[in-house]
Order: C-alpha cells, then structure tokens, then sequence
C-alpha cells in the first residue's frame, strides 16, 4: 500500500462525512433549486445562515449608498444569511476605528470590517494577529487575475494576503462648480502658488476660497500640498526613509500650507467633509480638497458630472499623479459566523459587488475588469489616471504609515492648526518619522 493510499484509507470515514455535509449545504447562488424538477425534496436541511455585521464608517451621502448597493447583491446572492449594517459615522473613520479598537479588544469583532489596504492593515490588523489570510479565497476566485499587481504587496504580508479590496479612491482632487468659477471669473489652479493668488481674488469678492472640514480633513490637505510641493518621487521619500523631514524642501512646503490654511472656512472644526462640500455645491467656497468620495456625495445631490454640475482637476502640483488608497474588507480571527464573512468577502471582491458599489460610492473597482459603461463622467477620468499615472499612497487614509505614526503627525498637526508655528510643526514631524522607526533615531 502507498503512503498515499494508507491516507486515503484512514481519511475515508471523515471524507464520507464531508460530502455528506457538502451534499447537504445551500447549493451555490445560480444553482438550480431542488424540487424544481417536479422531484419531491429533500427533508429541509440545515442551511448556513445567521447575521453577518459589516463594520465600516459609510454613512453620508454617496458612501452609504454605495454600501447599501452592495448589501443588495449580497442578499441576492445569499439570501439565507441577514445582514447587520454597523457602521458608525465619521469620514475616514476617525470614530469607528476606534469603536472597532474596543471591540477587538473584547473579542468582539464583526464579521468583516472596512481597513484600508497598505499600513493601517498591515502595521495594526496583521500585526496584532487578528486576521485569516485570504489566499485560498483569491484563489478559488481567480481574484490573482484581475486585482491590480501593485495593490497585492499593501495587502499582503510573508506571502499571506490578509484582505479583499473593493474600489481604489483618489485622494488629490480639487472640487469646484464650472459655473461658479465663470461666476468669480477664476479657474482651478494648477499649482499651489496659482493658488494663492487665485484664493486672494476670491477672498477680495467675498468668497472662502477654500472649504475644509474637521481635523482629519485638514491632515487630508496637507498630504495634498506636501505631494504638490515636493512632487511624487520627494513624497515617497518622506516614508520610506529615504529622505529628511528636516529638509528646506519640506519648511518650504509647510509654509505653504500655512499660507494656504489661511484661505480655509473659520468654521473647518465644526463640520464633516460632506458638510465642507456642501459649502461648494452652495456657492459659498469655491472649491474642496478631498477624495473622491466627494463625487459620489456630489452625485447623491442629483449633480450630474457628464453635465458639467460639478468639475475637478488634480489638487495643484500634482497633474499626473494618483494618490489613491484602497477600502478593503478582512477576516478576522474568530468571526462569529466565518461561513457568512466568507460569503461577503465573496461579495465585496466579486465583479458584480464592486460595479454596484463603486459606480455610487464615487470610486473605481479594484478589478480590472469592472464594466466601464456603469461608471459616470468622472470615474472614466479616474480610471484612465489610475492606468496612466504616477502613484503615490495617502497618509490619511492608511497607506503609507502605520496608525502610530499617522497618530503622532497628527498630534503636531492639531497643534499647529492652534500656534501655526511652522518650525515647531517641522521639529515634530521629524521626531515622528524618527520614533515611528522610518528615519534612525
Ligand atoms: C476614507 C474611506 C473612504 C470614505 C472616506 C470618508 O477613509 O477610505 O471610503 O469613506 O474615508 O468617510
């Protein structure tokens, strides 16, 4: 008897059971019903099912939606299992993520839960061990195939890929309303000093120049202004080490977003980034900085981009750059119900989920091959930049920095939005990148 045989022989009674199991679980959506063929049935059996908690922070206009797009094709694809939508509010996940921290830590984690791909997922959920690899899922569904080549390494760690992205988002796009600008008789600039000079005969005509929202907003601006200033190859530089903080290049760039700070509603701390587009879409500012989940918000306001309802142009500096970050949904270790986590995850990377999902959240598909004819105006644009582009990876939004490195530039940050003393805020963030390990000690 081979050694392969002798294992056969003792698996035997444990593979009978599995294909009893098999035999007896709900068939695969698509499948023909049983009975249909005017065969009695089968005694009922029992079928996985239960509640399966998705925990993300989509709730303004455009990103619930999206999500709500998506929790369509999942109850139509599994309709035994019942969907519990967690999310809690706050743009870019400010307040979930610390809600899911706590949860975590109780162990109590949802189902599946919203982490952006590159250092937030590896530098805190992989890190901490709280996630399945998802290999054998990529490979059941050929997900190798049509996931972007660039995107597997900021989901993967020792060779493991620890989660399935659902859309790529831009982070440098400058909103604005065409009609407006003719209005002003201003256009969007193209480079930070154009700014400037644009931002001061909006301000002499009575309008803010630019509209910016909470804290997390303005650490969002100055990822824009630094890439803008330093270019993609002097940004990439800041976080893998290669460069100094302490540079002139970058007191350059932070004076420029001091002079730039200046230009912003007085009001930024009260309100959230939607609430800072609507100043726009109301005409007060004329333009936004932030990610394009503003156009899904812009488009859940019935603006129509193919129409010219709304307009964008790369944040100055940065014409034929990307910054982009992923949304991407995780198993976690101890899921209370993996069959339906599995069956999202399933979901979420599937070419129907990501074309209902991305053409309202306002993103692109991660897939490569997501039906081009569902996307609008805008995300045409975003997927041509996003095959052509250099790329460069937001700091805000997980790529480029662990959370406790984002966390102490942050901290400087807050800071200086109060003293807006640039040398300070340089001294800080070279101490950032020194304690988070990036830049030597
Ligand atoms: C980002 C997230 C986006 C969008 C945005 C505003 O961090 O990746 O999908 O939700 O926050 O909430």
């Amino acid at each position: 008897m081979t050694g392969r045989t002798r294992l056969l022989r003792i698996l035997a009674p444990a593979i009978g059971l599995m294909l009893v199991v098999a035999c007896t679980t709900t068939p695969p959506a698509g499948s023909p019903t049983p009975g249909a063929t005017g065969v009695a049935s089968p005694p009922a059996t029992p079928v996985a099912g239960g509640e399966v908690e998705i925990f993300s922070w989509w709730t303004a206009g455009g990103e619930a939606d999206g999500l709500n797009a998506m929790f369509g094709v999942f109850e139509s694809e599994y309709p035994q299992y019942e969907l519990v939508n967690a999310a809690v509010a706050g743009g870019a996940g400010t307040n979930a993520r610390a809600v899911l921290a706590t949860r975590l830590q109780q162990n109590d984690p949802p189902e599946s839960w919203q982490g952006h791909a590159g250092q937030e997922l590896i530098g805190t959920y992989v890190a901490a061990d709280q996630l399945e690899p998802l290999n054998f899922l990529f490979e059941e569904e050929g997900w190798m195939d049509v996931m972007p080549e660039a995107l597997i390494p900021q989901i993967s760690h020792d060779g493991n890929i620890y989660s399935v992205p659902v859309n790529i988002h831009r982070a440098n796009v400058m909103w604005f309303i065409p009609a407006k600008l003719t209005e002003w008789d201003v256009q969007a600039p193209t480079t930070w000093d154009e700014f400037l000079a644009t931002a001061e005969t909006l301000r002499e005509a009575g309008v803010t120049p630019l509209a910016m929202g909470e804290q997390w907003t303005s650490l969002h601006l100055l990822e824009t202004v630094l890439l803008g200033e330093l270019g993609a190859d002097g940004y990439a530089a800041l976080w893998d080490g290669s460069s100094d903080w302490s540079s002139a290049e970058v007191t350059s760039a932070l004076e420029t977003f001091d002079q730039v700070l200046g230009y912003t509603n007085a009001d930024s701390s009260t309100l959230s980034w939607d609430a800072a587009a609507q100043l726009v879409v109301d005409g007060e500012a004329a333009f936004t900085i932030m990610g394009d989940w503003a156009e899904g918000y812009f488009v859940s306001k019935d603006m129509d981009p193919g129409a010219g309802d709304f307009g964008w142009a790369p944040a100055p500096g940065s014409v034929g750059v990307f910054q982009w970050l992923s949304d991407s949904f995780v198993l976690p270790k101890g899921a209370g119900n993996r069959e339906g986590a599995l069956a999202w995850l399933r979901v979420a990377g599937s070419k129907a989920g990501q074309d209902a999902f991305n053409p309202v959240k306002g993103s692109i598909p991660a897939r490569s091959d997501g039906d081009r004819s569902l996307y609008d105006a805008y995300l045409q644009s975003a997927m041509d930049d996003w095959a052509r582009d250099d790329l460069a990876g937001s700091l805000t939004h997980g790529v480029v920095a662990s959370d406790a490195w984002k966390s102490e530039i942050d901290t400087a940050l807050g800071l200086f939005l109060g003293d807006r003393d640039v040398a300070a805020f340089q001294t800080a963030l070279v101490d950032a990148c020194a304690s988070a390990g990036a830049c030597g000690e």
